[in-house]
């Protein structure tokens, strides 16, 4: 029997690298990414293709026909959203638009990844059902191109994530940022105000494959469900790689001076994921212990 086609966008980011190495043993991978292929993890096709480009989407999603899309790509940095929003607006947000009419034609399972700053942060523990309430333009952008599929498209899954952390070598993340950091004996000032519910990538690309197969639309909130100030996550990480915790300093929201406003309590609960897809998350202990 033939393998399903899947199209992954921003296949050479962290979450989509991950993708590709989990799905590439039971579906077609056509891997997408701006530019040449940088990713270690190899699969079956891989296709230049940038999604806020109308003419690349229509000629890459036609040509391979994908029944299923995952839209990995974004522009990620918070601050540089804030400030070149134009740039922001084309990819997180009027890139939707580019996939439109291949989505409401042939109809393909479309799984895109949103993020917890679609909320304001007051309340925390935040359920599929709460009302976004984005107080930046990354955040913004993510909830439009949310509003956008749930008005045009019939099979999609929306997945709300947050603080994606793992191992990728050969690019920026968080969790080789703090590692090369504190190797490096640099002081580093982390706001012990702000709370996130990690995400394990492996875990993330993991409910994927079981979105997938197990055909479930609608929106999902997937995160480990462990509340962690950015603080206490940076200073868990310096511990575990017994690095000196003692160069993570605490600051406040209202002293760290960031240009895009950061929402204070984006938890996650994930309650409906894990009675819905059985999803079971890694404590960031096992997960750090797994990557190392
Ligand atoms: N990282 C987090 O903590 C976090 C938290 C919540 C939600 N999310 C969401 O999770 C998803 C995956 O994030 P990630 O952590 O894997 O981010 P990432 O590592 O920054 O990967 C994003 C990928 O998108 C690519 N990209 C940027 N502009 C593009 C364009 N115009 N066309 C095609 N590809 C483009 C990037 O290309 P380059 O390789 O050239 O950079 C990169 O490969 C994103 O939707 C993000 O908004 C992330």
């Amino acid at each position: 029997m033939d393998k399903s086609k899947v199209l992954i966008t921003g296949s050479n980011g962290l979450l989509g690298q991950q993708l590709r190495q989990q799905l590439s043993s039971n579906f077609f991978v056509i891997a997408t990414g701006i530019g040449p292929d940088t990713s270690k993890f190899k699969s079956d096709k891989y296709v230049e293709m940038d999604v806020s480009s109308f003419d690349q989407c229509q000629k890459v999603l036609y040509k391979y026909a994908p029944s299923v899309i995952i839209n990995a790509a974004a522009m990620t940095n918070v601050d540089d959203c804030e400030r070149i929003q134009k740039r922001c607006y084309n990819i997180n947000l009027n890139s939707a638009n580019n996939f439109l009419p291949y989505l409401v034609e042939k109809k393909p399972h479309f799984i895109h990844v949103s993020t917890d700053f679609v909320f304001n942060g007051y309340k925390g523990s935040y359920i599929e059902e709460d009302k976004p309430d984005p107080i930046n333009y990354y955040g913004f952008c993510k909830l439009q191109y949310e509003k956008i599929i749930l008005k045009h498209c019939v099979n999609f899954t929306i997945i709300r994530t947050s603080l994606i952390y793992g191992l990728n070598d050969d690019r920026y993340n968080f969790l080789n940022w703090v590692k090369e950091n504190l190797i490096k004996n640099i002081k580093m000032n982390i706001v012990s105000d702000q709370f996130r519910t990690p995400t394990f990538v492996n875990d993330l690309a993991l409910v994927i494959n079981d979105i997938l197969y197990m055909k479930k639309y609608g929106v999902f909130h997937i995160s480990s469900g462990e509340k962690l100030s950015i603080f206490d996550f940076v200073c868990n990480i310096a511990r575990h790689y017994g690095l000196n915790d003692d160069l993570v300093k605490k600051t406040n929201s209202t002293s760290f001076n960031q240009f895009a406003k950061r929402p204070l309590d984006t938890s996650l609960n994930i309650d409906k994921a894990i009675n819905i897809l059985k999803f079971k998350p890694t404590k960031l202990t096992n997960a750090l212990t797994k990557i190392s």
